[in-house]
């Protein structure tokens, strides 16, 4: 018998039961159902509204419910139509009439709008600590490269000596960054608990929304009960946080890529952390990193459901929210697993120090500096700049590198070259002297470091 079959004369067509059910997906959110459940309890016996013994056969109910699930002992039953209302059943079916009671001031629509909010909750929090556990690693990792030089790219192309540890910090602000989006979904999302909505009208029973946030961690209340029920910005939030943060480790990832190709050979994977190939018995692929790359589509997806499920919705619930679950859950599932894996690849990568700086000594990554030794001559910028290429094109037809080239081919571009112009262009130099706020001299990325670790303490 369903849970409205008052108003009904026949069962559920099987197949329309099987189509809007959701237990098969939303089952995960058991224990914050049970959770909501029991402070909901609590909170409707305080008022009066529900006897003592009642609210203590429900607690001791919802606990033993909660414990046969995880010791395996109560398995979901696929006809429920949702968690909601199979945890209610099974209630029910242990403790009678005060089962009955639970749902007293109360919908499915604030029960679901809040089991999603708290599991979401839960979810930020395993998110952040994968965050954190990543920072690190790159902040380690950091550490140990302050003085290793790499080529700097713009468009692909070698454009001026960094270090791995300014390049991998670059990183680091991109992740300090998805903390802080996350944990401010989490604030706006703990700040409005919507359970005392109702159906979406509010209820006449003198029910204390306040108690039952506070049992449950909330920071205050839904305002409004027609958007309590309807919300779902901080799905939209949560997954737009994810997103950007995938395309951080996208971007990430497919650096990881390149520098494990021949052509540049910055870095090696453990075996560990790559496969090789059927055929070519050479081969050792970037799979994880790929695969990254190819589940941030993915998440972009997630979101992308969620808005257009969202956009023409008039208020206020609506059963196309029931889909709002995979989506979600989908994109806290891939995240967790792609971090995961990623943090340990990172972290016994080798990196191919040697490879990076000799990449660094070709292609002509001292020009601007060239021209900024000219322009500290006294020359003007433009006309440097002119000089510096000219030499590039000559090194060019000659198969030279800058430094190579004598004094007196120098002079004869401009007169105000001297001696030290070697100094002034050696690769060593030109990291070093990069000394600007964010800019790569091993200093200052050890000040950019410490700084990184402080926000991180103070985040998280
Ligand atoms: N399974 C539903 C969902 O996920 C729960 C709310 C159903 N409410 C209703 N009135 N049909 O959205």
């Amino acid at each position: 018998m369903v849970l409205w079959s008052g108003r009904f004369s026949k069962e559920l067509d099987k197949q329309v039961n099987d189509f809007n059910s959701s237990i098969s997906f939303d089952n995960r959110m058991y224990a914050q159902d049970i959770k909501g459940s029991i402070a909901h309890a609590a909170m409707l016996a305080r008022q009066g509204i529900l006897s003592n013994e009642d609210k203590k056969a429900i607690t001791a109910g919802l606990t033993g419910i909660l414990e046969d699930i995880e010791s395996g002992r109560l398995s979901f039953d696929p006809a429920a139509e949702d968690i909601h209302m199979f945890v209610e059943a099974e209630l029910t079916a242990r403790i009678g009439d005060a089962g009955k009671r639970l749902h007293t001031a109360r919908s499915r629509n604030d029960q679901v709008a809040l089991d999603m909010k708290l599991y979401f909750h839960d979810e930020i929090g395993r998110i952040l600590s994968l965050c954190r556990e990543l920072i690190e690693t790159l902040l380690e990792k950091a550490a140990e490269h302050t003085e290793t030089v790499m080529p700097g790219y713009t468009h692909l192309q070698r454009g001026q000596p960094t270090t791995f540890a300014h390049h991998l910090m670059a990183y680091v602000q991109m992740l300090l960054r998805d903390v802080q989006r996350l944990q401010d979904c989490d604030k706006r999302l703990l700040d409005t608990m919507p359970l005392g909505s109702g159906a979406a009208f509010g209820t006449t029973y003198p029910i204390d929304r306040q108690m039952t946030a506070e049992l449950l961690g909330f920071t205050g209340i839904s305002q409004n009960s027609i958007d309590g029920v309807s919300d779902r910005d901080y799905a939209l939030e949560l997954a737009s946080g994810l997103s950007i943060f995938m395309m951080h480790l996208s971007r990430f990832s497919e650096e990881v890529i390149l520098w494990c190709s021949w052509e540049f050979r910055f870095m090696e994977l453990d075996d560990a952390f790559s496969t090789g190939s059927s055929i070519m018995p050479q081969k050792k692929n970037p799979d994880i990193t790929e695969l990254i790359r190819g589940k941030t589509g993915r998440v972009y997806g997630d979101l992308t459901t969620l808005l257009t499920m969202l956009k023409g919705l008039p208020l206020a619930y609506n059963k196309d929210m029931q889909e709002d679950k995979e989506a979600l859950f989908d994109a806290v599932d891939t995240v967790k697993l792609c971090v995961s894996t990623f943090i340990p690849m990172l972290k016994s990568a080798r990196v191919l120090t040697e490879n990076m700086r000799r990449a660094a000594a070709q292609g002509f990554i001292n020009a601007t500096d060239l021209a900024d030794y000219l322009v500290k001559k006294g020359l003007p910028f433009r006309d440097a700049h002119q000089v510096s290429g000219q030499l590039v094109a000559y090194c060019i037809s000659q198969g030279l590198v800058l430094e190579e080239l004598p004094l007196e081919t120098l002079q004869e571009h401009s007169a105000l070259f001297a001696g030290d112009v070697y100094h002034a262009i050696s690769l060593d130099t030109c990291v070093r002297e990069r000394k600007s706020a964010g800019g790569p001299a091993p200093e200052e990325v050890k000040r950019q470091i410490t700084l990184a670790k402080e926000t991180l303490a103070a985040l998280l």
